[in-house]
């Protein structure tokens, strides 16, 4: 099994992109606090974040390819489902771009629904800081974050659905709101936030 010594390798090698990085770390570390919430393990758990987008920039983030080719790497790695990433991990990592016609996983367990909705809200909430006069993620509350989801042309490009998909893990989404701030502030110096 890939340890995360081995995934932060991976992504030494396929991750160019700083933004990039830093949101697959973000991604991780919320999975990490929804994992602890509801006692699933936190090691598969935070591994599916920080191994999502692992094909993003290997496809020169050309959404008509990625996810797709996230198994052209796995080739390229000599990386087996099932040996070296769990199957329930790759399944959400899959999923968690169900909307693309050529991909037929579709988000079903907790860990699928979980990680579609934190890597949506990692985005979110880096630009929920960004608006803050101090740019801190520790100045972001969780009322302003409810009130931004309902302002569609607040980060359009997040998908407000697969967050709110989170009350399908059985946690609500004030709850998961707050888990995923205190997850980011945890990290705040890693992620410049
Ligand atoms: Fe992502």
């Amino acid at each position: 099994m890939l340890t995360r010594d081995n995934i932060v390798k991976l992504l030494d090698r396929y991750i160019h992109t700083e933004w990039l990085r830093l949101h697959m770390r973000e991604s991780e570390a919320i999975m990490i606090g929804v994992a602890s919430e509801l006692g699933e393990d936190t090691v598969f758990w935070g591994m599916s974040g920080l191994l999502h987008d692992l094909d993003f920039d290997y496809v020169n983030k050309d959404p008509s390819r990625h996810v797709v080719e996230f198994d052209n790497i796995l080739k390229i790695e000599n990386l087996e489902v099932g040996r070296d990433i769990p199957e329930d991990v790759y399944h959400a990592i899959k999923s968690h771009y169900e909307d693309h016609p050529d991909i037929k996983q579709k988000r079903e367990s907790k860990m699928d629904f979980a990680l579609a909705a934190s890597e949506n809200l990692s985005g979110f909430l880096v630009a929920c800081a960004l608006v803050q006069p101090d740019k801190k993620i520790n100045s972001v509350k969780v009322e302003s974050v409810l009130k931004k989801l309902k302002k569609k042309d607040f980060a359009k490009g997040v998908n407000r659905e697969y967050i709110y998909d989170i009350e399908k893990v059985g946690i609500s989404l004030e709850r998961f709101i707050q888990i995923a701030l205190d997850s980011m502030i945890e990290i705040s110096d890693e992620i410049g936030l």
